[in-house]
């Protein structure tokens, strides 16, 4: 039986393309991806995983009207989070996947989409450019960058973690990690570029890691 996968995007997809390389399209790795699910409706990753055969969903806050797109108030806009995310669950759920993995997934999981998910024993796991407790939420390389340039950066040491999703941001458990050095005179584009290389060969090994752990 091959394990089941349900991949989250919101962009490019580079990172959903080494998983399909790798592991969906490899005889030998007892792994299928079931279905790709975008936020962002122009993701390319999509168009990446109906190359592959892949079923896609788009599925958004406010297109599937969840939100208005200029809404303010907050009590409404956690509400519209929880309720999409209780549904966003639903779907994923709906595919029997065994494990989930966000590659590159911009919105934060709330515990609508959790539990839900941790009630049926599917795991949760995602891509954060940082070391585990650096760098949690955007622009994590970005940030790092400016502290090394600052010299406040400890060994000019950035890196990149595959972890367990818990509903404190880019918190959970590591389950891979990479060291990234900063190198004297690397410009931001060429240390992001190397870390999205780096990337492509940690989420191969965190979700292989993460099936070996599955329950
Ligand atoms: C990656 O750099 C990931 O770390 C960040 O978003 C990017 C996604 O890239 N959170 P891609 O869509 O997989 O190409």
């Amino acid at each position: 039986m091959s394990t089941r996968i349900t991949c989250l995007i919101s962009g490019n997809g580079s990172n959903l393309q080494a998983l399909i390389d790798n592991l969906h399209n490899s005889s030998t790795s007892g792994v299928e991806i079931v279905r790709v699910i975008s936020n962002a409706k122009n993701a390319y990753g999509l168009q990446r995983a109906q190359k592959a055969g892949i079923p896609t969903h788009y599925f958004n806050l406010i297109n599937n009207g969840y939100k208005k797109a200029k809404e303010t108030d907050q009590d409404k806009i956690e509400r519209a989070r929880e309720s999409y995310d209780a549904d966003l669950a639903s779907l994923v759920i709906q595919d029997s996947p065994h494990l989930v993995v966000c590659a590159g997934w911009m919105h934060i999981l709330a515990p609508t989409f959790l539990d839900p998910l941790k009630a049926q024993g599917i795991p949760v796991i995602n891509l954060h450019p940082a070391l585990p407790g650096m760098y949690d939420g955007i622009n994590a390389i970005g940030r790092a960058y400016t502290d090394f340039t600052n010299g406040t950066l400890q060994d000019n040491k950035t890196g990149i973690m595959i972890h367990y999703v818990i509903s404190e941001v880019d918190r959970g458990t590591p389950i891979t990690t990479r060291d990234i050095i900063i190198k004297q005179g690397e410009t931001l584009e060429q240390l992001t570029a190397r870390v999205h290389e780096n990337e492509h060969e940690l989420i191969v090994e965190g979700t292989k890691k993460a099936i070996l752990e599955l329950p």
